[in-house]
Formats: structure tokens, sequence, C-alpha cells
């Protein structure tokens, strides 16, 4: 069912649209510059859109790779008037919304997700993050898009590995939103199996969840923060493994990692039924990353404990975890940087890697 709603923001609102053909919309479009994965170049070329196609890799999406963007955006003859249609999944996204806030100090910049993560997560909130060396998403920018076009008909051809990504995105989501959220999502037994239909539901449901995020603080200070959850344990994975675990499967796992700590802290979720429904749901969704198994038995837990020092969450004089409170909200916390919090950490990441290595 096509759906619309508002996002506010500091710089205005802007229109989140859910509908079946938007993508050949943009195509008809005399006004814009592309950005897009270059897995669809070929379909912005034929229509004569001066674009520029990136490959989705993390490598692309670094301090390093962009100065090669931002020299194709100058040489397309891209001006301060140019609309940037950034047309990819999350990595092209950031690289596209990073250049749209640099280029010329700032160009007006509209975003078509296609793939789940993008369409139910990182398509709204206007963030861009770029890695930096070995530091994953180092430095950023916040800068809202005009539009966002959804297009669910990209999700037929998505793999169910990338649907069972943004499914943990979407999952994160309302689970940190809360339990009326939550429920809401499992009522509809998200699966990657699912159809189209099916799939724009959840992707509705978890904006929705989000947008709240946003709104609320939308320059990341503090109730923003919580929708980490996740991810200094997961970008450690991906770290580790050299970038071997799409996001959305290290966030699912970073979310496992999440709930092993609090354990290990000491909290009961033994009367919080739907941290084991997380716990069940994510496992269910990250068993669909067949390669799992091979990329973790190449790591240890102290790697991924050096990348999870790393972080840059982290405060000058505590770790910054987020995790569980034994009432079933999502809460950070700060942790004394002592070894044994990183014994703590450490154990939570070999319960993970265990799991799933071959
Ligand atoms: N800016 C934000 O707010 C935000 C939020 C969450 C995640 N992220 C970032 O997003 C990145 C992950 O993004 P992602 O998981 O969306 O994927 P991606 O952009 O890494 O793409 C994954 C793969 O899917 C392919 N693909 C894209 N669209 C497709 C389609 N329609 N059909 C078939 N294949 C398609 C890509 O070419 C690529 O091979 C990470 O770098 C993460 O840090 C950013």
């Amino acid at each position: 069912m096509p759906a619309s709603f508002d996002i506010q923001s500091s710089a205005g609102p802007y229109r989140v649209d859910i509908r079946s053909g938007l993508f050949d919309e943009v195509l008809q479009r005399k006004d814009a510059v592309i950005l897009c994965d270059h897995r669809f170049a070929e379909r912005v070329a034929e229509r004569g859109i001066p674009h520029v196609a990136v490959e989705a890799v993390e490598t692309a999406k670094s301090l390093d790779a962009m100065t090669d963007t931002i020299v194709a955006l100058r040489e397309l003859g891209a001006t301060r008037q140019s609309h940037l249609m950034v047309v990819g999944g999350g990595i092209v996204q950031d690289i596209g919304a990073f250049a749209a806030a640099v280029y010329m100090r700032g160009l007006p910049w509209s975003y078509v997700p296609t793939t789940l993560l993008g369409m139910a997560d990182s398509c709204i909130g206007g963030k861009s993050s770029i890695n930096v060396g070995k530091y994953k998403n180092l430095v950023g920018t916040i800068v809202p898009p005009q539009a966002v076009l959804i297009d669910p008909n990209f999700i037929e051809g998505l793999p169910p590995l990338q649907r069972a990504a943004g499914l943990c995105e979407a999952a994160k989501i309302c689970f940190v939103r809360g339990p009326e959220a939550f429920d809401d999502y499992l009522a509809d037994k998200p699966a990657v199996g699912m159809n189209v239909a099916a799939h724009e539901k959840t992707i509705h449901k978890s904006l929705l969840a989000k947008k709240w995020f946003v709104e609320i603080d939308e320059f990341d200070r503090k109730e923003r923060l919580l929708l980490n959850f996740g991810h200094t344990f997961g970008h450690a994975l991906e770290g580790a493994t050299n970038f071997g675990i799409s996001h959305g499967i290290a966030v699912g796992l970073g979310i496992m990692c999440a709930i092993d700590l609090g354990r290990r802290l000491g909290r009961d979720y033994s009367s919080l039924p739907r941290v084991a429904l997380l716990d069940r749901h994510l496992q269910d969704l990250v068993a669909n990353a067949n390669d799992l198994g091979d990329v973790l038995e190449k790591i240890t837990p102290s790697d991924a404990c050096r990348y999870f020092v790393a972080d840059k969450k982290h405060g000058s004089a505590h770790f910054s975890a987020i995790v569980i409170s034994e009432q079933g909200a999502v809460e950070r916390i700060a942790l004394p940087k002592d070894k044994n919090t990183l014994a703590l950490c450490e154990q939570a990441f070999k319960t993970v890697i265990d799991k799933y290595a071959a």
C-alpha cells in the first residue's frame, strides 16, 4: 500500500513516499544529477542522465575515495544549483549524503534507497558516515535530504542476505522504540521470504518508529544515540573481519553480544519474553548469512575486542555500551575502562563467535 509522511527537521519538513514505480519517475526528471550504485548505472545511462556510478563496497565510502567521487561530480558539471539524486543502498547513501553536504559547501539532495536496510532504516535522519583509515564511520554529516523516494520494486532483486540485513536493523529500531512498536513489528511475522507488499508494511512501521528518534533528537545527542544498539559490537565484528560481514547482519550479531553482556553484568532477563523473542528473531535472520561461519572462524574474540576499544562512541574515561535494562528498556551505560570490562566484552564476543564459527 502506498504511504506518505513527513519528517520534521531543522531545515524544514521532508517527504517520505513509499510507492512502486517511483524510480521510473525519478529517471524522467531533467533537473537531476544522479549518484548511483554501479549496478543501476546502465538504467540511468539509457535515459541520458548525467551520473556518477560508485561501487557499493566499504572501501568506496572512505575519505580517500571521496576525492574521486567529488572530482567526478565536478567533471560532470554539477553546480550549487544541481539536485543530487542518490540511488543505492546504505553505502551509496553515505557517499552521496556526504558529497551533497560538502560539494561547493552544499547541494540539495534526495534519496532513492535500493536495499531493504536503506528503505527501513538509513533513508531518514540525514546522516552520512565515512570511513577513515581503519576506523568505520569516523567522520560524517547530518544534512536532511529534500525527499526520500522508496520504490519497493527494488526488493524483488534483493538476495535473502540483503533482506535479512535490512530486517535486523528494522527489528532493532522497533525494539528500541518500545514494547508496542516491537510487538507491532513482530505481528507481521517478518521474514526474508515475505512478499513485497509485506516488506512494504514492515518498512513503513520501522520508519515510523525511527521518525520519533530523528525528530526528537536530530543531531544525535541523546535519544537517537539509542539506535546505536548493537553497533559498537557490530562495527567491531565488521572491522575485525575486514568487512566480511554485511552491516545489518553485524548489527544483528552485535545485539546478541549486547544481550550477552547485559547478562554478564548481572541483569536477569528471564521475566522479559521480548528479549528472547528478539534474540530468536535475529538468529533466524542471521541464518541467511551462509558464509558467516567461515568468516568468523578467522577471527578471535580478542581481535574483535581491539576494534571495540577503538570505537568512536566511547568517552575518554569510560567505555560506552548500550544494553537492555532489567525493565526491558534499551539504555546507554558507562563502563570503567579496565581489564574487567574488557574481559566481559571479550566473553560476549566469544559467545557469539563460537555460536557461528565453522
Ligand atoms: N547513513 C545512515 O544513516 C546509515 C544507517 C545504517 C547503515 N548505514 C551504512 O550502510 C551501509 C550498509 O548498507 P546496505 O546494507 O544498504 O548495503 P550496501 O549499500 O552495502 O549494498 C549491499 C549490496 O547490495 C547491492 N544492492 C543494492 N541495491 C540492490 C538491489 N536493489 N538489488 C540487488 N542488489 C542490490 C549493492 O550493490 C551491494 O553489493 C554500511 O556502510 C552502514 O554503515 C548508514
